[in-house]
């Protein structure tokens, strides 16, 4: 963890510093039942760093833990373990009466904007809203202005969520995020469940708040060609732990971890003179109640190297990307490099 940490403090003036962050679920239902209490470790470990002003993206299949480590930077889930500090502050076991005026400064967007908007509010109370809740004199014009800024006309402002499409929605939802003119907007999925045309319309749409406004995003999609269009640097997520980060162009242009490779390669390729093989990862995900030994990737890993991937947990080695990634494969002396055309690291049909 120390190296994780040492290569991240590289950054400067961070909003949001994560540092071993760890959310575990009891699962009570088993101790109904008489049997041991059952933990479930949706973040294991977690330590990362975003820049004022910069975009940061988390990526990992279904289940990784990505919502988890969202929400408990919110603090909408109790850490288990672990710190976050925001603005300077270590919010990790603040209580909500200190934690209030802080969270006005940290704004979430989500997927599905059906559940996130209330569909008995008109669409000029849901954008209201936080500055109703956090008590702040507005106008119909800061209503409008938010609209506006969001891309939305002014005719839906006294229509119900049902009336709007989804992309119309996710800009409601874009707007209401914006309206406390927040220093972090948290993005779970925000495009995921849109049509592909509509996503791209709603990328541009967070890329140019970003830049007009200077928020900082935390965007977390499955797909890392999302991230990498949207995002500075990105974290890769496999069950719980952050296993490679990097920047985000060369992190997809070159991958260190076997699992950042299979991801990428699973990215259709626009340039069909581009080789590139798809990597097919085998077996499921592993239960997060009974996470493997070692390395977490390891009952998956193509190019696993020996009993060491099983049994000891691989730390953080600097990767060519600039960035660092967990992987015995990286350890000096292993023959090892960041090349696809490295010995121990091969393209091919099941192979990473
Ligand atoms: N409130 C909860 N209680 C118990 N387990 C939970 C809870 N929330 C999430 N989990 C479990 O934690 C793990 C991580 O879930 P999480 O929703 O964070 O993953 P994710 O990466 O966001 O997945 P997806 O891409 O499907 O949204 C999963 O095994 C999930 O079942
Ligand atoms: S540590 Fe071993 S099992 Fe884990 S990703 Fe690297 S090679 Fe594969
Ligand atoms: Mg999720």
């Amino acid at each position: 963890m120390l190296q994780h940490r040492c290569i991240e403090m590289s950054q400067v003036d961070p909003l949001l510093q994560v540092t071993d962050l760890s959310k575990h679920f009891s699962l009570r239902k088993e101790r109904l039942w008489g049997g041991e209490p059952q933990v479930l470790r949706a973040v294991d470990n977690v330590t990362f760093e975003i820049g004022r002003g910069e975009s940061f993206g988390l990526v990992g299949e279904s289940g990784s833990g990505k919502s988890t480590l969202a929400r408990s930077i919110l603090r909408l889930h109790e850490p288990t373990s672990g710190r976050i500090v925001f603005r300077g502050t270590d919010i990790t076991h603040l209580p909500e009466r200190d934690l209030r005026p802080l969270r006005r400064h940290m704004q979430m967007v989500f997927q599905d904007t059906k559940s996130s908007l209330n569909p008995r509010l008109r669409i000029r109370d849901i954008v209201a809203e936080p500055l109703v809740t956090h008590k702040l004199p507005h106008s119909a014009a800061d209503v409008n202005e938010l609209m506006d800024k969001a891309g939305l006309s002014e005719v839906f402002l006294d229509r119900f969520p049902h009336q709007l499409s989804g992309g119309q929605r996710q800009r409601v939802g874009i707007a209401r995020a914006l309206a406390l003119s927040p220093d972090l907007i948290v993005a779970d999925e925000p495009v995921s469940a849109l049509d592909v045309s509509i996503q791209a319309q709603i990328l541009n749409l967070l890329k140019v708040l970003q830049s007009e406004m200077g928020i900082t995003f935390l965007l977390i999609a499955h797909d890392i060609s999302v991230v990498t269009y949207f995002c500075q640097r990105v974290a890769v997520m496999y069950l719980g732990q952050v296993v490679e980060l990097g920047p985000s162009r060369e992190v997809m242009g070159n991958p260190s971890h076997p699992y950042t490779r299979a991801l990428v390669s699973a990215v259709p390729r626009t340039d069909p003179r581009s080789r590139r093989s798809r990597i097919v990862l085998r077996g499921e995900i592993p239960s997060p109640l009974s996470p493997p030994t070692g390395c977490p990737f390891h009952t998956r890993c193509p190019v696993k190297i020996g009993p060491i991937c099983s049994e000891v947990a691989p730390p953080a080695y600097p990767t060519a990307s600039g960035g660092w990634a967990a992987c015995h494969l990286l350890a000096p002396g292993t023959g090892a490099s960041n090349s696809a055309s490295s010995p121990l690291i091969q393209t091919g049909e099941g192979k990473v």
